[in-house]
């Protein structure tokens, strides 16, 4: 896997918990990525290496910089690292952007509602697409469906509203649990994102035929605004997800249990004890070995491995990516079966 080194040129605190972090290009080899891909970024934190992906909140083509946003996760390694440690001038390691939860050109015509549900730190992707989609004039109308707390844990409220002021065919919906202010405003509901009262208004206003969504933020929004499009008969295809973390079923652990795991890398075998309940790759990771990964929601391939022996459980993949050989696992997501595995990772 290719590293890039890039520089920490600017911080924004946009919330009491959520900054944004922006890069310089580099001069000669610019970073080329697609509205709603991610960059990895790579810490050594206490000793370890550790590896996170971040969606871009900047827009391919709209913002000088590279820009990330990081929201902090209690107890999490790496979001309070960047947010408590890392400054302007700080070089730090990152992987070509990557994802598929990208604008679909192909299927978007001047017509083309584009609608967007996030919440919280879901925003991120959303945000690089709504500024790319309209800044391009890619699409017709942009909506954003934006579930939050409060007003104050609001990401980017003054790029939305910047978006709302520039652009006629914008509108942004915002759903507050918390709701601090008097809504005399439509478009500010109190409560949880509810996606049938979204939709009903779409549908009187007559925009439903063309629409293409594009959904992040937790497994509850993803379920809801799914079961809500296809009520509405919208398919399948014209909906898209991304999941900055797994959901995994407990009942799927049925018969996984502790076991020893030979892996080799770089020529080198080391048997690792992977303690029930923790992923192959994760098992790896804490016995110091440096493994190659990204995602870790089974999507992005970099962690595969080739299993030589033995038998492993694929655990809260959806649907596996392409360009996985049959002898391939995605170690982020495998639980050993037996007790002779032996995997092969190739960096
Ligand atoms: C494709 C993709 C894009 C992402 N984009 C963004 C982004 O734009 N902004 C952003 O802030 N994060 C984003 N994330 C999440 C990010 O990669 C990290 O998972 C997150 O910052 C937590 O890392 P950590 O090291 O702080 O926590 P860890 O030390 O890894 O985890 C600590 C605990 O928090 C839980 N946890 C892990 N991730 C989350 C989460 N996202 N929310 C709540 N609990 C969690 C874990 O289960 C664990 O119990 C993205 C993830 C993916 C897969
Ligand atoms: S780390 Fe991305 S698929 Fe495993």
């Amino acid at each position: 896997m290719q590293f890039f080194t890039l520089k920490v040129v600017g911080i924004h605190q946009e919330t009491e918990d959520a900054v944004t972090v922006s890069f310089k290009q580099p001069g000669l080899k610019k970073i080329k990525y697609l509205p709603g891909q991610y960059l990895t970024l790579t810490f050594r934190i206490n000793g370890r290496r550790y590896i996170r992906p971040y969606s871009f909140s900047s827009a391919p083509a709209v913002d000088a910089n590279l820009e990330v946003t990081v929201k902090r996760v209690p107890g999490g390694i790496v979001s309070n690292h960047i947010i408590d440690k890392v400054k302007i001038d700080d070089l730090v390691e990152v992987m070509p952007p990557m994802g598929d939860f990208i604008l679909n050109e192909e299927i978007i015509t001047t017509e083309t509602h584009i609608v967007l549900w996030g919440a919280g730190s879901g925003i991120t992707p959303l945000m690089s697409i709504a500024k790319y989609a309209l800044h391009k004039g890619i699409g017709g109308h942009v909506t954003l469906v934006y579930g939050n707390r409060n007003a104050e844990s609001v990401i980017f409220q003054d790029q939305i509203n910047a978006l709302s002021a520039g652009f006629q065919n914008f509108s942004a919906w915002h759903f507050h649990t918390q709701l601090s202010v008097s809504p005399g405003n439509p478009y500010l509901v109190q409560g949880r994102i509810d996606p049938n009262k979204v939709l009903a208004v779409m549908h009187t206003e007559g925009v439903l035929d063309d629409t293409i969504h594009y959904i992040c933020g937790p497994a509850g929004l993803k379920e809801s605004v799914k079961a809500a499009l296809s009520a509405l008969g919208i398919e399948g295809k014209n909906v898209y997800s991304e999941d900055f973390e797994v959901v995994r079923n407990p009942a799927d652990f049925d018969g996984i249990v502790t076991r020893m795991v030979g892996v080799t890398t770089n020529g080198e075998r080391t048997v690792i004890e992977a303690v029930k309940g923790k992923s192959i790759l994760e098992a790896a990771l804490d016995a110091g070995i440096d493994m190659p990964y990204s995602c870790q929601t089974g999507n992005c391939l970099v962690c595969k491995g080739r299993l030589l022996k033995g038998d492993v459980k694929m655990i809260g993949v959806e649907k596996l990516p392409d360009g996985l050989q049959p002898d391939e696992r995605l170690l982020c997501s495998s639980f050993p079966l037996t007790d002779d595995i032996e995997i092969q990772v190739d960096q």
